[in-house]
């Protein structure tokens, strides 16, 4: 290498990865902007692998079938459609933005080949499912749902569910005031109320205790919300 020829190659290189600075930053802005949709982007990690683990340690098998509602990006959905055999995850997400923002994450996951079917719908009264599912899963959904779209959901798990089958959704106990997240109300109710819209779909509903409880580590108040299962009154 001549005298001049290297200043060139430094300030080259110095170029080179200062480019490379940038792509990965661009690429991580992206990836924080898609995990912001369903949460703080700091959470998503940990609420990925608590959605995984929880399903699956109450029982989820790849045989199984598994409805999602209100399935946001896939942040859980994506290790259980890798998990799950091919077609049997359904996810329902009531905004077509971000419901693109899923089959992106699907596609980079490299996951398309396990053909989850993805609807957009808000109601599920506009939802037609090929054949009944083991398992539903709400995680965090309910809490920004008014009543009668809890009750349109638990009537629709009803009917879908498999004799054996059971719909996790974790809720906010009480009756403090609601405030909103990304146009959605946060809702908290009682105990008694749940209970009751449940069993106006022939639905049982029993507490499994605080998030905390079940490996849910965000170190706020999201941890102190409540568990539930919702199994059919007559099996
Ligand atoms: C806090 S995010 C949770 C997303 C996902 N369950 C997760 O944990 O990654 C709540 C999601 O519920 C969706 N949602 C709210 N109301 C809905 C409805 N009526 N039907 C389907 N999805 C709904 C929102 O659009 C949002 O993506």
């Amino acid at each position: 290498m001549s005298h001049g020829e290297k200043p060139a190659l430094v300030a080259a290189l110095r170029q080179g990865r200062r480019a490379g600075r940038r792509i990965v930053l661009r690429v991580s802005t992206r990836a924080s902007a898609r995990h912001a949709l369903v949460g703080q982007a700091h959470l998503w990690a940990m609420k990925r692998r608590f959605q995984f683990e929880f399903l699956t340690c109450r029982g989820l098998r790849p045989h199984h079938t598994l409805l999602d509602i209100g399935c946001g990006t896939l942040r859980g959905g994506i290790p259980l459609i890798e998990y799950l055999h091919t077609g049997h995850y359904v996810g329902i997400e009531a905004r077509q933005a971000v419901l693109m923002e899923a089959r992106r994450e699907l596609a980079e996951a490299g996951l398309e080949h396990k053909r989850p079917r993805l609807i957009h719908a808000a109601d599920p009264a506009q939802v037609r499912l090929a054949s009944r599912v083991d398992s539903a899963w709400a995680f965090s959904v309910l809490i920004h749902m008014p009543d009668d779209t809890v009750s349109a959901y638990l009537r629709f798990v009803a009917r879908v569910l498999t004799p054996g089958g059971e719909l996790y959704a974790n809720v906010i106990l009480g009756t403090g005031r609601e405030s909103t997240w990304q146009g959605f109300p946060v809702i908290s109710r009682s105990r008694e109320h749940y209970l009751r819209l449940a069993a106006d779909e022939s639905l049982i509903a029993d507490e499994l205790g605080p998030l905390a409880d079940l490996g849910h580590r965000s170190g706020c108040s999201q941890d102190e919300q409540i568990m539930l299962r919702f199994t059919p009154a007559c099996r």
